[in-house]
């Protein structure tokens, strides 16, 4: 297998039942715990689940999505039992129209994954967002810049066809994007976090935007 490939074929039934992406950031979650959190919420791109029990904590259903069945599976069968009867999961490819009505959201929350996409797919996720949320419905987003993802032996790997986003570019970037929303962003980074994915270990840093915002 090569050294850069191994994320793709992800086999979540293998994992532990933490998630592979560590226990989540500690601003994220803080910020998960204070901001408003009601209706229905959508978390895209939940994976196997990091943030997802702070949003069923709160909300009264949450519909987790993912590309990977796998990784929702995971998530379904981890998430404590008291929890399970409002958790709903979908599997799609977010960079696509998302399988939802207009406005079937009260919130919808991304973690760890709009860093992958280019400014072009970038915009048709963001008008996604907004076409499935309520008036006044409300976005939180995590936004990875100056990525670096380190091997044991000191190489780097830089993930094929990700755009390598930086601090300012990206900030700028998102409040043009999120125009249309009453948005509250801050800064914050990831030190050193060790990710293993099928038995590959390497260190992920990053700086990174969190926003929250309430739609106009
Ligand atoms: C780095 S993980 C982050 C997972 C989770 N949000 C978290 O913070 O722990 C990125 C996730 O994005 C998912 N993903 C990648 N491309 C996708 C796409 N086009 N549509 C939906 N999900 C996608 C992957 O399957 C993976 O679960």
């Amino acid at each position: 297998m090569k050294k850069n490939n191994f994320l793709e074929n992800t086999d979540y039934s293998q994992t532990s039942n933490i998630s592979i992406w560590g226990t989540g950031d500690k601003d994220t979650l803080e910020l998960l715990d204070k901001i408003e959190i009601r209706g229905k919420w959508l978390n895209l791109a939940a994976g196997d689940g990091r943030y997802n029990l702070k949003l069923l904590e709160k909300a009264d259903s949450v519909v987790a999505s993912d590309i990977n069945e796998g990784a929702l599976a995971k998530l379904s069968r981890t998430t404590p039992e008291q929890y399970k009867a409002k958790l709903h999961t979908k599997a799609f490819d977010l960079t696509k129209r998302f399988p939802f009505e207009d406005g079937a959201f009260d919130g919808v929350f991304c973690a760890g994954t709009l860093h992958f996409f280019s400014k072009e797919i970038l915009e048709g996720i963001f008008a996604e967002i907004g076409r499935v949320l309520k008036p006044r419905g409300k976005v939180m987003i995590d936004f990875a810049t100056d990525v670096r993802r380190i091997f044991p032996d000191g190489s780097i790997w830089v993930k094929k066809g990700e755009p390598g986003y930086k601090q300012e570019e990206a900030a700028k970037f998102l409040e043009e994007s999120f125009r249309n929303y009453k948005i509250e962003a801050r800064r914050s980074k990831v030190d050193g976090d060790d990710v293993t994915i099928n038995s590959h270990t390497y260190t992920f840093s990053c700086n990174y935007i969190l926003i929250v915002g309430e739609k106009k």
